[in-house]
Parts: C-alpha cells; structure tokens; sequence
C-alpha cells in the first residue's frame, strides 16, 4: 500500500515511524515531512493549501490511503477535495472538523447530546454589552474562549471581572485573535487532572487508545505560559478503567452518533481533552486530528498493525482487531527553542543527535531543518524525546527519556524537568 502523510511536525514524525512498521506498507510519501521523517519517507517540498497539485500528487504516485495529521488541512477542507477525486483519506472532512475549529458548535453539540462537559454561554461581537452584563453577576473563575483556532492562544482563565473584561475586549474590540475570536464562548472554570483520549473512529465503530497526559505550560509544576504541549506519558493512571468505559459509553459514543445524524460523519481521529472532575470526566475541547505531543507516547504502546486501523477506519469498515493495546509506559519531552512559547530562534546547530541511543529511546523532529547536512532549529517545539518501555513503570521510563536527553545540546534549549511526574505520584 502507498501511504502519504500529510504535515511536518513530530505527531506526523511519529504516525510515520508507526506507519513505517506495516507489513502492507510498500511506500510511504510525506508532505512537507521533516528531515526525522525523511529516514522513512520520501519527502515532498508541496503547498498543502494547494489542493488540485497536491492530487496530482497522489495520482501520480498512485496513492492508496492519505493520512492528515494537522487541523488546518483538514478545517481547510483537504479531506473533502482529496474523497472528490477519489482517493480514500485518513481524516474528517470540513464540516466534520468544525468539532475542533468552532468551539460553539462542540459546546452545542454537547448541550444537545447530553455530554458532559461545562456549562456555558455564547456570545456574538454585537453582543459586546450582554456578555459584559454576564460577567458582572458571575462566579469566578470562568473561562473565555475564542470560537475559531488561535494557535492555542484563544483561552483565557479570568479570575476577575476586570480580566474578564480585557479578554473579551481582546476578542471583540482589538481582534486579537483575528476572525476567530468574532464569537466567544464563556465556560464554568472546571478543577481535576486533564486526559488526552483518541478514538479512531469511522463514524460508527471506534477503537480507544490509552489515555495520555499532556503538560500544557512552559515550565515545571505547570507554571508559566501555556504552549502547545512540553511533553506527554501514557497511560496515565489518572483514567482507570472505569473511567475509560465513561468516556467510551458517555462521550464518544454519543459524539460520533450525533455527529452522524446530523450529516457530518467524522472519519478520523476524534481527540476527546477531558478534565477528571469531582462529579466526573468532562470534556474540555475536541479535536479533530491526533493530539501532539501525546501520539508520540500513545503510539509505542500499540501492537498489530496500526496501517491496516487507519486504513479500515479511512474506508468504512473499522478493524476492532487490527491493533492491541501493549502493558507498557512511554514518557516524551519536549526540547524547545529559546524564548518558546513568545518566539523561536531559527538556524541553531544541534548536536548529539548521531550518538543518540538506541532501543527504549528515540528522537522524534518537531521544529528541525537540514542545512548543508546539518540538522538545525526550526520553530518552537524542536525535538521530542520518547522512552517506552513493555513494563508498566512511569518512573523507569522517566529516568530513560531524561538520560538520553543528556545526549543532546543546543543553545538556547529548554525543557522541563518533571515530565509524568503527577502520574508517577499518583501510583505511589
Ligand atoms: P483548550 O484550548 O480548549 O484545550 O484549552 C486550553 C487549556 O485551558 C485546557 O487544556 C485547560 O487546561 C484549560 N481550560 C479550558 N477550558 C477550561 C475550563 N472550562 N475549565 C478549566 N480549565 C479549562
Ligand atoms: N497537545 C494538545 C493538542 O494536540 O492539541
């Protein structure tokens, strides 16, 4: 089978490894990729906003199954014009992905299915004065959220009236968040751990992969701003088994009904953020692609083959059997660029990556570049360090990802210290 994977980033780095590991794959193309991906795949320098050359592509290369790892592609439509012209996608289509790229439509999806998630209230740009009005008779803290995508920027935890104020002034009077913070929506602030869930679903039947946690903010005890992930481990003992039925039963089973009802199927990967609150799980966002940095350690724990599940799902017809869900622990950590998440310093050698070991560890490329034949910074997340393990051990594989970050330097590079360390003190 000839796969192309759509992106650039360590998610795509890691669907590739898993992909590359298939007994039906027989090519793999990556669109941009990276130079880590460039190990497994060919890749291709391709607009992916183009949508007519890169189907071209695809026949050209005659192309069985494309895999879209990004949310912009797939808000964009990709999947959409890729199935008109035939070809058979991993990924939900436009109206399907509005799951992710319009927090109104989840939250009402949501309110009329009867999923748990928090209460809330939608408020347009003309609606300047009655959302104001709102915030004066509130509790605090609450929540402010630009409807559209903005680069994980868009959620602001107000813990006053007068912050409560400034954020919606920046959505509504300064646009800073452009369209996307045209509509805003104002959630109940929800207490309890945070779980990253992946369903690969298509549409109807759905496999569960286990429950990662992500660490949203840039410095250790989640201090700081918040970027787009730092590190991950998985599983996290924070989602039981018990737990993990809820969200099957409660959650997905109910979203992907719904969504089908109401004529936007989603084929894919639904990516269910939930908070575990006194009263329950409750989700804190969808999205509609893999989530990064957790599929990074969510996927060492698959067996099987995860190219045969991606494809089942893509065409209708998921294989429940196709993967098996392994007993072992994967930790990652991010490597950043200087000044991340405010900015990233481009161009930066980095070195050690030769002498990196091999076996429970391996380097994932998020933000790299190969210039003259060296393997430079580009962008704020740079690289991901994964250990995983078959045991069930979060402190063994801790000690695995920061030892072989020892092997690894560049200036500026920052990472955090305490990767899976709730995890690891919740099992003891
Ligand atoms: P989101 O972009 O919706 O994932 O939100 C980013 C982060 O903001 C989440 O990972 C949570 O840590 C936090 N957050 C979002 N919504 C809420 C909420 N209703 N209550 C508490 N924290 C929230
Ligand atoms: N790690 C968070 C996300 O992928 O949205």
């Amino acid at each position: 089978m000839k796969v192309a994977i759509i992106g650039s980033g360590g998610r795509e780095h890691a669907l590739a490894l898993k992909i590359a590991e298939s007994k039906i794959l027989s090519k793999l193309y990556a669109i941009p990729g990276n130079p880590g991906i460039k190990n497994l795949a060919e890749n291709y320098e391709i607009n992916i906003s183009n949508h007519s050359v890169l189907i071209q592509f695809c026949s050209e290369k005659e192309i069985d199954l494309v895999v879209i790892g990004p949310e912009k592609p797939l808000t964009e439509g990709l999947t959409d014009s890729l199935r008109n012209a035939g070809f058979v996608v991993f990924g939900p289509s436009k109206s399907a992905a509005r799951i992710e790229g319009e927090k109104s439509f989840a939250k009402k999806l949501m309110f009329e299915n009867n999923i748990p998630t928090a209460s809330f209230h939608i408020y347009l740009k003309e609606d300047y004065e009655e959302a104001i009005k709102y915030l004066r008779k509130t509790k605090y803290p609450i929540v402010i959220k630009a409807n559209g995508i903005a680069s994980g920027k868009g959620v602001i935890i107000a813990d006053t009236f007068d912050d409560a104020k400034e954020a919606v002034k920046e959505c509504f009077i300064n646009s800073s968040f452009g369209s996307a913070g045209d509509k805003i929506v104002i959630e109940e602030c929800m207490t309890g751990q945070e779980a990253s869930i992946f369903a690969v679903t298509d549409g109807t039947d759905f496999v569960l992969l286990p429950a990662a946690q992500d660490h949203k903010r840039i410095h250790d005890g989640d201090l700081g701003k918040n970027t787009g992930g730092m590190g991950a481990y998985a599983p996290t003992p924070f989602v039981d088994k018990n737990e993990l039925q809820f969200v099957s039963e409660k959650i997905i089973k109910p979203t992907l009904q719904a969504m089908k009802k109401n004529g936007f199927e989603f084929v894919g990967c639904l990516y269910c953020g939930i908070m575990l609150t006194p009263e329950g799980p409750k989700v804190v966002e969808f999205n509609c692609r893999f989530g990064d940095p957790e599929t990074q350690v969510v996927l060492p724990l698959l067996k099987g083959d995860f190219l045969k599940l991606l494809y089942s799902a893509a065409i209708g017809k998921l294989d429940l059997d196709s993967v098996q869900i392994s007993e072992g622990t994967a930790v990652c950590v991010v490597l950043a660029s200087k000044n991340y998440p405010d900015s990233s310093e481009k161009g930066i050698v980095i070195n050690g990556l030769e002498n990196f070991p091999s076996g429970t560890s391996h380097i994932i490329h998020s933000g790299t570049k190969e210039v003259n034949g060296k393997i430079v910074t580009d962008g704020g997340r740079v690289l991901g360090v994964v250990a995983s393990i078959e045991q069930n051990d979060l402190r063994k594989c801790k000690e695995i990802a920061y030892e072989a970050i020892s092997k690894i330097y560049f200036d500026g590079m920052q990472f955090r210290k305490d990767i899976s360390d709730k995890g690891i003190l919740a099992k003891s």
